[in-house]
């Protein structure tokens, strides 16, 4: 399941989000929070105080290649588009933080695994999610399961 947290400035996403990704972890649910917000604050408000995790935007053609796996219509990274669909052969994020893109990515934060998509500059402001610079990969702010490796798909 994905849910986004979304609202005008300071209607509470970030808190809500970080509430709600704390709740399910003390289920016992796997949970996966992503900070896509512009003012990436996630990290903080679960109580992580760490060195900041990679942003998934600071590495573009890695997460691009890493997410193209073997789809025989993707080329190469380069040829991946904003809007390039996955198919056969495709990557999707999920949720193992065994798996490479979390390993890579992700850090522990008050039970909580979580990604930043890192900061927006200024042409990414103004538009929508889905085109976005750092969020076109990860439109949610949290995704959780009740299943151990359910994958989801980036937007
Ligand atoms: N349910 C609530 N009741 C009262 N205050 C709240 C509640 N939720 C959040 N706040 C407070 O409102 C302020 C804004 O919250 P938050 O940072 O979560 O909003 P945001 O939508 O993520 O903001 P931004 O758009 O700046 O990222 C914070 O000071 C937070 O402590
Ligand atoms: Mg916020």
């Amino acid at each position: 399941m994905r849910i986004a947290f979304v609202g005008k400035g300071g209607s509470g996403k970030t808190t809500s989000a970080a509430v709600f990704s704390r709740y399910l972890a003390e289920l016992g649910r796997p949970v996966l929070a992503i900070d896509a917000d512009i003012n990436q604050h996630l990290g903080q408000a679960l109580g992580y105080d760490g060195p900041p995790p990679r942003a998934l935007g600071s590495d573009l053609p890695w997460l691009k290649d890493h997410l193209r796996g073997t789809n025989p219509r993707i080329a190469s990274a380069a040829a991946m588009i904003k809007t390039t669909p996955p198919g056969r052969g495709s990557l999707l994020l999920d949720l193992d933080p065994d798996g490479e893109l979390l390993q890579r990515f992700s850090v522990q934060a008050g039970g909580v695994r979580h990604l930043v998509t890192g900061e927006f500059d200024e042409a990414d402001i103004g538009v929508s999610c889905y085109h976005s610079r750092p969020a076109r990969w990860s439109c949610t702010s949290t995704t959780s399961s009740t299943a151990p490796a359910s994958t989801w798909s980036s937007t």
